[in-house]
This record gives C-alpha cells, structure tokens and sequence, in this order.
C-alpha cells in the first residue's frame, strides 16, 4: 500500500494536486478549480484487493482518475476533482468491509475498530502499525461540500461481455449480507467410530452447503456462496470437531436477500439438530442495496454515447465504495467490460480500448457536469 500510496502521489503532485494520507489509510488527492473554495467532485475507488487477486479490481478506477486529471492538460473546471484511493474495501482481513469508505462518511466507528482479524490484531492496531493515527480519524469525514462520487470499476461479470459493450452505467448496487457460522460436532478417531455415532462437523458443513446452492437455485437474482471454510483439529484420521465458514448472500431486493438469510439460519439449525450437533452465527455485514444517484446516471448514459458506445443501465452484484459514499453525497459508476467475465483472479482483464473510452467518457463528463445548470446549483447549495 506505501508503494501504492507513493507513486500515485508523484503522479498527482506533478500535475498540480494536493496529496495526503488520511486516518484511515486513504489516499486524498485534490486537483483545484478554477476559483477558490470551489466544492470537489470526488472520483475514486479502492486500492487494495482479495488474495490471489487480478490487477485491476479497484485500482483501475482509481488510476483511471489520476488519468483524467492528466487529460485535463491543466485546464481547471469550476469545482474541484478529489481523487480518493480506499485503503479497505473488500474486507477479506478483518471479514468486515468499506472500512475506508466508512470513514468518509462518520461510520468507521469503535465497533468496527475494536474488530479484530484471525491473529487477534485490530483495525485500530493495524492502522496505527501503519502509522495512522485513530484519534483524527474523524477529520477524515466529508463536510458537506462533495458535489458527488464518481466510481469507474471493472464490471467482474459477464454481462457487458454478452452485449458487446465496453461500458455500462451503474443504477443500483445490489445489497450483501456476509455472516460466519461455526459448526459445533465432536472430533472423534476416524477408524474407530461407527458412522451411526459420529457428530461430524464437516459432513454436516458440507450437508448445508449443499442447501445453500440449491436455495439460490431456485431464487431468481440470488447469489449465495460460502467462500471460506476451515475445520479443526484437520487431521486425516480425526472426524472434525468444529467448522468454521462464511456465507455471502446477495439480490437487488432487500426483503429476498434477508428473507434467503434467515431461510438458511434455520436450515442449518435443522441439519445441525439432526445430526446431535449445534451451530453457531454472527452477521458480518448487512448491507442494504443503494440506488445511484439518477441524475449522475443521466449525464454517465449520455457521456457514453458521446464517447461512441451504447448505454446500458445494469445493477451491480459486487459491492462497491459508492454504495458506501451515497449515504452522504450522490453517487454513481461506470462499468468497463471484463473480458471472460472473470474478477477476483489474475485472469482478471480489461481491454486498452475500452479503458480509452472509459477516458473519453469520463472526460465528456467532466465537461457536462461543468456545464449543467443542475450540477452547478449543487454546488451553491453544497
Ligand atoms: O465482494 C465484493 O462485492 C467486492 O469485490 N468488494
Ligand atoms: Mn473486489
Ligand atoms: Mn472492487
């Protein structure tokens, strides 16, 4: 993240742009207006990733706006550019994510800073082995003065792939419930316990896995995945004891989305009482769907027709800082094709000349939003 933090500062210093860190670990870089006091738009997307991860989840969105600021050619518009870098949007550490997103908008709070990841270190401790300093974080907030948040992000699907477009404009971000259940059996000796006496923690974890897939099979939009999971003592000739894994759960629809949550809390009581074991959950996160902001959505369709490409309105099934940046200003995002509709891998791509419409598209909206009456009244109310 220092190496991240380093040459995206020099790139942005060199073209005229204020650099810092904030206190929770996000890059800030704001590229002035044409006039003092201006209000900033902001344009941004987050800097670290998952494991074993592709090259451009996050990071691109927030190159691709260091891009336009390059693209500008020191031309200044009436309201400021702030380029934000999110230091934790994935939550794969501490299970808990939008950690830098949160702190823009008043949220990254005691509870989540007393969260601890799997070596017992917390978010506060993390921050301050980093050399943040938790006590400022509250200045790390927005006033009130952000006109807007602007998020280019690979799709990581393969929805635009299917139409041959290379960009899409976001209208909603799907909502995401993220839980983790422990599975209580008792480890026994695997080559002397009879089947019929065994409380096996991995077979009963697999049992509802199974009643997982099935469930989102059969509810259109849903998507559920159990992405992690460890078993204890993990030994070949032991029957486990204890599983530990996490669910992630997601739809457009709130009520569907929780509804499918609580259906598989209960089943996995069901399948844990048959079998003589218990189970165990805590809910990481349950995240409510965000719609974009229309107006923002409006003026990204016509940007994208003037930089040559066909619209097209979709809803996100990955999370994203936007949905985390709308609670306080009007957000939006640009989706770019992904190639094989593949993310969260190193086969993870993005082809150069949709990136190049992606500049041309963001440029064209620059010069809209500079140009429209209704975003400048934002800016004398902001
Ligand atoms: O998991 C997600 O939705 C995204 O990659 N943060
Ligand atoms: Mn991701
Ligand atoms: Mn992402």
């Amino acid at each position: 993240m220092r190496d991240c933090h380093r040459e995206i500062t020099r790139w942005m210093q060199s073209l005229g742009a204020q650099v810092r860190i904030d206190a929770a670990g996000n890059l800030r870089g704001i590229y002035p207006a044409d006039r003092p006091n201006a209000p900033r738009l902001l344009i941004g997307s987050h800097l670290d990733t998952v494991p074993n991860a592709g090259a451009y989840d996050g990071v691109l969105g927030v190159v691709l706006a260091v891009t336009l600021l390059e693209e500008l050619r020191g031309r200044r518009l009436p309201f400021g550019i702030e380029v934000v870098g999110f230091s934790e949007e994935e939550g794969v550490r501490f299970g808990a994510p939008f950690i830098g997103s949160r702190a823009l908008v008043g949220r990254l709070d005691q509870e989540l800073l007393d969260v601890q990841d799997a070596r017992g270190v917390s978010v506060r401790k993390s921050m301050e082995d980093f050399g943040l300093n938790a006590a400022e974080i509250p200045q790390a907030e927005l006033e009130n003065d952000a006109l807007g948040y602007l998020e280019f992000h690979i799709e990581q699907g393969p929805v635009l792939e299917k139409l041959k477009q290379p960009l899409g404009a976001v209208e909603a971000i799907a909502g995401q419930s993220r839980l983790e259940f422990t599975f209580f059996g008792r480890a026994n000796h695997a080559g002397t316990t009879p089947m019929h006496l065994r409380h096996d923690a991995i077979a009963c974890a697999a049992e509802w896995i199974g009643v997982v897939e099935r469930l989102a099979q059969g509810v259109a939009g849903l998507v559920a995945t159990v992405g992690k999971i460890e078993a204890k003592p993990g030994a070949v000739n032991v029957i486990a004891g204890e599983v530990r894994l996490t669910l992630d759960v997601r739809h457009s629809s709130d009520e569907i989305r929780t509804r499918a949550v609580k259906d598989l809390i209960h089943e996995a009581h069901v399948v844990a009482a048959r079998r003589g074991l218990t189970v165990g959950e805590t809910t990481l996160l349950d995240q409510k769907a965000v719609a974009m902001d229309p107006f923002l959505a409006r003026e990204i369709e016509r940007a994208i027709v003037k930089a040559g490409c066909k619209p097209h309105r979709m809803v996100s099934g990955a999370g994203h800082d936007a949905m985390i940046l709308a609670e306080k200003v009007p957000a939006a995002m640009i989706f770019l094709r992904t190639p094989g509709g593949i993310s969260h891998d190193p086969a993870e791509s993005v082809a150069a000349e949709d990136v190049e419409k992606a500049i041309a598209c963001g440029l064209h909206l620059l010069d809209q939003l500079a140009a429209s009456p209704e975003f400048l009244k934002r800016m004398n109310r902001a």
